[in-house]
């Protein structure tokens, strides 16, 4: 199944799913394309290395249905079939979404639907849970409100600071990724209504 990343910065999220490429493990996803909303992000530099397709579309000066429409061009000028939304800082509308019915997944650094939306884990802290974690969810037309599919918790230090929390949210998430995309690329997930299961998988 090929697939699409979108990126808007650093990519490490990226990164893994490369990396998880290079090992065998993603298949049988096939990263086709890596396309980012902001000229000149890391995670095209890393698209390229790893020998993928790396496609700039800028939002700027562009309305949404434009940009999507531009978005939705570049994916299909590589057959993609299925999404990831890698650290991609643009809400997505219908328009876009329905093109990909549960073929749309996105990591966010929070228990959804505790702190949706930026800066997931300064909400966490500044709220003052004790626990927070990784939450990978399919994309409808509600922010960060799809069907969820996978959560881990991590603990939330009493010294830590946005940048800390994240990064060991980040450490979950490099590792849950992968094999998120794995499945459902393999057609391993099934969807009843909000509900979400691993069906048919390999021994866990
Ligand atoms: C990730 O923590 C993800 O949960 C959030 O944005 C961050 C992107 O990081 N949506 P990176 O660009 O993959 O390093």
């Amino acid at each position: 199944m090929k697939l699409g990343v979108l990126v808007s910065g650093t990519g490490t999220n990226l990164q893994a799913l490369i990396d998880a490429q290079l090992r065998g493990s993603l298949a049988p996803g096939e990263l086709a394309v890596v396309v980012s909303n902001t000229p000149g992000a890391p995670a095209l530099a890393r698209a390229t290395a790893a020998n993928i397709p790396a496609v700039v579309v800028d939002h700027r000066g562009l309305d949404r249905l434009a940009f999507e429409d531009r978005l939705l061009a570049a994916l299909a000028e590589h057959a993609v079939e299925a999404v990831v939304l890698a650290g991609f800082m643009r809400v997505l509308t219908a328009h876009f979404v329905e093109r990909f019915p549960h073929r749309i997944v996105n990591t966010h650094p929070s228990l959804l639907p505790a702190f949706p939306g930026k800066d997931a884990p300064a909400q966490a802290i500044a709220h003052g849970v004790k626990l927070s974690g990784v939450t990978i969810h399919f994309v409808d037309a509600n922010l960060d409100g799809g069907p969820i599919i996978e959560q881990v918790a991590v603990a939330v230090h009493a010294d830590d600071t946005a940048a800390t929390l994240h990064a060991r949210i980040q450490h979950i998430e490099h590792q849950l990724l992968p094999e998120v995309v794995r499945r459902l690329a393999a057609g391993e997930l099934s969807c009843q209504g909000r509900v979400v299961t691993h069906v048919g998988g390999r021994a866990e």
